[in-house]
């Protein structure tokens, strides 16, 4: 009977560490504003890529948010009843993958981290518990002013879902939406009240590797964000 009680307590004990390890690398992300405090015109008009960072925490609401206005959900029949995503995607195939970098204390309620974006259920999964951001820096031909920024936001993308339909052109469609992906980060970071750069020139090869980069998935921009 002793013996019985010590194998439940045991497997109660490994159950709830699984759990615990599993819960420690999920987030649940604060739901997304859909209203801003300046008008699309006047993001457009401030927005600009800045090269250098305060080292100042962002919120996890700023990140939300950011995530959000990079690949993010939409109520099914929002507006329109097709649009489920901020960005367009040809066919409505959505290729892009977002990640997020993060340090120590950069991000007031995350660890340091690869975090990968779900953008249905609004959460982060940290793939990788180490701060990569001047390793990512070093990979982008040492622009090393990246590792400054408290957060690095990767839009990735699998160049598959979009050729498997539309073949080479899949490949063009790809980069475009990256580029609204971008232009979304950029408005969004200026009615945030936060500044961001734009970082293309990198070895796609060092990029995976310094951020772990899932197989599958191609690196397209690196948006470092901070104050
Ligand atoms: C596709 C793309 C790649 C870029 N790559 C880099 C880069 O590697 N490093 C950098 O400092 N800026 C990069 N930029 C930012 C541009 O230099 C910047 O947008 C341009 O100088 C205009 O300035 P503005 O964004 O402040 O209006 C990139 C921008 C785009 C759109």
């Amino acid at each position: 009977m002793n013996r019985l009680r010590c194998l439940t307590f045991c497997l109660a004990l490994l159950v709830s560490s699984t759990s615990l390890a599993k819960a420690q690398n999920d987030f649940k992300l604060p739901n997304p504003s859909f209203t801003g405090k300046i008008s699309i015109e006047a993001a457009m008009t401030k927005k600009k890529s800045v090269r250098h960072f305060a080292n100042d925490p962002l919120t996890l609401e700023q990140v939300s948010q950011l995530l959000w206005a990079a690949n993010g959900a939409l109520p099914v029949d929002a507006i329109s009843g097709a649009t489920i995503k901020t960005l367009p995607s040809a066919g409505g195939i959505y290729p892009l993958e977002i990640f997020l970098l993060t340090g120590d204390k950069s991000v007031k309620g995350l660890p340091a981290g690869i975090f990968h974006y779900n953008s249905l259920s609004n959460s982060l999964l940290r793939i990788f518990a180490e701060d990569v951001r001047m390793s990512l820096a070093q990979a982008a031909l040492s622009q090393l002013w990246m590792a400054s920024a408290p957060v690095t936001i990767v839009i990735g993308a699998v160049f598959g879902k979009s050729t498997a339909k539309y073949g080479a052109r899949g490949i063009q469609y790809t980069f475009m939406e990256s580029g609204a992906s971008n232009q979304n980060l950029y408005l969004q970071a200026e009615a945030l009240g936060l500044r961001m750069g734009t970082v293309g020139a990198f070895e796609e090869n060092a990029v995976s590797s310094a951020m772990k980069m899932p197989a599958g998935i191609t690196p397209m921009l690196l948006v470092p964000v901070g104050k």
